[in-house]
């Protein structure tokens, strides 16, 4: 795919793309979440799916990453593990690497005065946000180590945002709480696709408790095609394959990833709408 360069036969050479996956970069973090971390759970793939306590759980903890990890003698979980520094600053990466910021031209972030950014992370949305639209007030909620994370990293990368009291940080377990109520937009992004049962309908409960009549509740994940789409949106036109064929390879990619790291998935459209309706009336 071009990442390094064959300089004569069989001798290789780093490109401008492949330094990225040495860099100390936010795509280089993602790069490394996936070349160490995720490419050891698909390695077990095969021994997970034939093995009787994994091949048909649907659990958190039934994930071939979990399978690779005892391998290892390790037993954290997902959220344990990924407290550290690299996965936090891969997503960023990961949102600068497939323009998940172009939420932030489509969206009329000028009609809003107020937005929770739900398992914010560090900041990888809101903190563009805010550099983008200096009026909103912010809330970022996260787990209370992450949100620390955060904290930190809103001050080394939009020190400007947090002078006038305009972000606020609070640690949330949104299983266990409800968000900090009354605001405009809740927004998670990267969160339903963790989940891979009921979860994501507890989340937006909880998210709902805290609405008023004028908030949005928007959800911003990778959607898969099928060419079963009733929503006029997921059929490729004619020549290109009902779904999309190597365009839709990023999605793939991570509905497999999900499915390696956490028994989770991508979703298409009508199954989010789904999701929603569940939890509006439950
Ligand atoms: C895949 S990351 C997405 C981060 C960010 N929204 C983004 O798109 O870059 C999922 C986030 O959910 C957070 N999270 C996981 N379990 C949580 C819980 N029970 N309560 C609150 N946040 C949680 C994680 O700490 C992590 O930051």
């Amino acid at each position: 795919m071009g990442c390094f360069k064959e300089v004569e036969h069989n001798v290789f050479t780093n490109t401008r793309v492949s330094l990225i996956l040495q860099s100390k970069s936010n795509a280089g973090c993602h790069v490394r979440h996936h070349s160490q971390d995720v490419s050891k759970y698909a390695g077990v793939l095969y021994e997970s799916m034939t093995d009787p306590e994994f091949a048909r759980s649907h659990d958190v903890d039934k994930a071939p990453r979990v399978f690779a990890l005892r391998k290892d003698g390790t037993e954290d979980t997902y959220w344990e593990m990924i407290k550290n520094d690299n996965f936090h600053r891969g997503m960023v990466g990961h949102s600068e690497i497939v323009g998940a910021s172009a939420v932030l031209h489509h969206y009329p972030w000028d009609d809003v005065s107020s937005v929770v950014d739900i398992g914010s992370g560090i900041g990888a949305f809101s903190i563009p946000l805010a550099k983008m639209f200096p009026h909103l007030r912010i809330t970022d909620q996260d787990l209370p180590e992450i949100i620390k994370q955060a904290q930190t990293a809103w001050e080394r990368d939009a020190p400007e945002a947090l002078l006038d009291d305009h972000v606020e940080f609070v640690a949330l377990d949104f299983f266990q709480g409800v968000p900090v109520a009354g605001k405009d937009v809740y927004y998670l992004r990267n969160i339903i696709h963790d989940w891979p049962g009921a979860e994501e309908t507890q989340i937006l409960c909880n998210v709902r408790k805290a609405m008023e009549s004028n908030s949005r509740v928007l959800i911003h994940e990778c959607v898969l095609f099928h060419s079963t789409g009733t929503d006029g949106l997921s059929v490729a036109p004619e020549p290109m394959l009902p779904n999309f064929g190597a365009g839709s390879r990023t999605a793939y990619h991570q509905d497999l990833t999900m499915w390696f790291s956490l028994n989770a998935k991508e979703r298409t459209v009508d199954e989010l709408k789904i999701i929603g309706q569940v939890a509006s009336i439950a």
